[in-house]
């Protein structure tokens, strides 16, 4: 038997690129609902407005494109006549149940999405949280309890209380941190018995590229998202120690975007260059896994001049409370070199060069076939803790026909690659992983570009980028394919 029968199989989404309902039964604006969409060779933006004098525009943002540049004075801002996708989203508010029950035909075992911070404290900073936020997911759990569908629930996926992000720039600000363990404990105790994994922030090592996008931060510097990921860090800590208090049986989970990095060539400084570009991602799980701020980390701070606020007490926790089980993304690998060679790779972490070896898709990620095993491998050897997939797939225009056919053989191709090495590691190196939940198991928006072309799901929404469509759902071919994956455990793909 390839994996045991406690296996947890299903798919994973965000509030922000599924849910819809913006405004909806009382809930406040994120950071997410002032991003406009943009495609593969234009960034999406984040619309602002200057309170005072009126004055509105944009600043170009995504993965890695900027670190959301608003003008003093302004505020981002929802503007007339801009097209935001987080706003209806697949809409999964109106449609949990019908999604659920195509969750539970598939057999999932475990569906990954995350609460909306803002649908439960509007503001972040409110005294009481809203009831009607609350009950909404009382009901998608409750939903899911009918299929016996367990849910894997990130508590903070790509967004932050809008309020949060103009008042105190974010994470920036030390305060964040007991404002996010107030939330988490009011939804850790509301969803005592039906929740049993929590994780704290998705891609938590995304504050490396975009303070907006990881942590709210504006005009984010080096400085500020030194200290966003510090404060995030502490309090992944501290909702590790109260959720143990509430109940302990809950699990809380670190959620890493990993990819693993090749050298090019052999010439050993491109291998010293892998190793320590890895750093920008082990950093994280180092901290929230291991315990502890690792040496590279903090002569890089010494170097670079970053001065941490900071407390005895915060490593303290740190050591105490890492997370219980290492969650992690992977899509790709990088390939890097320190030599000129021409080309350069795609995805959303990815950002070194062609690897000759790999095939890529029509926004330039590449498919690597012994990916999962390697990456699997490189994680359990380094934290010797439970690892999780919780996000893997291949976004891909899908073709629907006239009687509402998706024959998506690439996306079946893909995740027959991936889940045979993912198996190796399981069988072969005797990695302890506890489930696999494919991103974006009903089409969603896609976070780096906004678009709703780039489909990642068993299930086609009948939604298109200008956001026009019935938002019907119509299984495609690879839901059937899953469907039989998870009947027979992994064993036949
Ligand atoms: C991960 C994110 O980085 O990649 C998801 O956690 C995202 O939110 C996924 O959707 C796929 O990326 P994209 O840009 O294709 O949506």
């Amino acid at each position: 038997m390839a994996f045991d029968d406690n296996f947890l199989w299903g798919g994973a989404t965000a509030a922000n690129q599924y849910e819809g309902g913006y405004l909806e039964g009382g809930k406040g604006l994120s950071t997410a609902d002032v991003m406009t969409n943009g495609a593969v060779d234009q960034p999406r933006r984040v619309t602002w407005k200057n309170p005072t004098t009126g004055e509105t525009g944009s600043t170009p943002f995504g993965f890695g494109a900027s670190n959301c540049q608003v003008p003093e004075d302004a505020e981002p801002a929802v503007l007339d006549g801009e097209y935001y996708p987080s706003h209806t989203a697949t809409d999964f508010y109106h449609h949990y149940k019908e999604d659920i029950k195509l969750m539970g035909e598939m057999g999932f075992k475990v569906f990954r999405l995350s609460i909306n911070w803002a649908r439960i404290f509007p503001n972040g900073d409110d005294a009481q949280p809203n009831e009607a936020g609350l009950q909404f997911y009382d009901n998608v759990f409750d939903e899911c309890k009918k299929y016996n569908i367990e849910p894997l629930v990130t508590l903070s996926h790509y967004e932050t209380p809008l309020h949060l992000a103009i008042k105190y720039n974010g994470w920036a600000d030390r305060k964040l941190i007991d404002l996010f363990v107030k939330y988490a404990t009011t939804v850790i105790k509301r969803y005592k018995g039906k929740v049993h994994y929590y994780l704290t922030f998705n891609e938590i090592n995304m504050m490396e590229m975009s303070g907006y996008m990881g942590g709210g931060i504006i005009n984010a510097t080096e400085q500020t998202k030194a200290q966003g990921a510090h404060n995030q860090f502490v309090a992944s800590a501290l909702t590790v120690r109260a959720a143990h208090k509430i109940d302990p049986s809950v699990q809380v989970g670190q959620m890493l975007a990993y990819g693993p990095l090749y050298a090019l060539t052999a010439d050993p400084n491109d291998q010293l260059k892998a190793q320590v570009d890895m750093q920008n991602t082990y950093f994280y799980a180092d901290v929230q896994t291991g315990g502890h701020y690792p040496a590279y980390r903090i002569k890089k701070y010494e170097r670079d001049g970053i001065k941490l606020d900071d407390t005895p007490e915060d490593y303290e926790l740190l050591a105490h409370y890492p997370a219980d089980f290492l969650s992690f993304s992977c899509y790709g690998s990088s390939t890097v070199t320190t030599h000129d060679v021409d080309g350069k790779d795609g995805g959303n972490f990815v950002t070194g060069v062609k690897n000759p070896y790999l095939k890529t898709n029509a926004w330039g990620w590449a498919t690597d076939p012994q990916i999962l095993r390697i990456a699997l491998n490189n994680l359990y050897d380094r934290y010797h803790k439970p690892l999780w997939i919780v996000e893997n797939g291949i976004g891909w225009a899908d073709e629907i026909t006239a009687d509402h056919k998706i024959h998506d053989d690439y996306r079946i191709e893909y995740l027959q690659q991936n889940l045979a090495s993912m198996r190796d590691a399981v069988t072969i190196d005797g990695v302890d992983l506890m489930g696999y939940t494919m991103w974006g198991c009903i089409d969603l928006v896609s976070a780096g570009t906004g678009e709703m072309r780039k489909r990642y799901g068993f299930v086609y929404v009948d939604r298109d980028d200008k956001g026009e469509g019935s938002l019907n759902r119509y299984p495609k071919d690879s839901f059937y394919w899953y469907k039989k994956v998870i009947a027979n455990n992994g064993e036949d793909l």
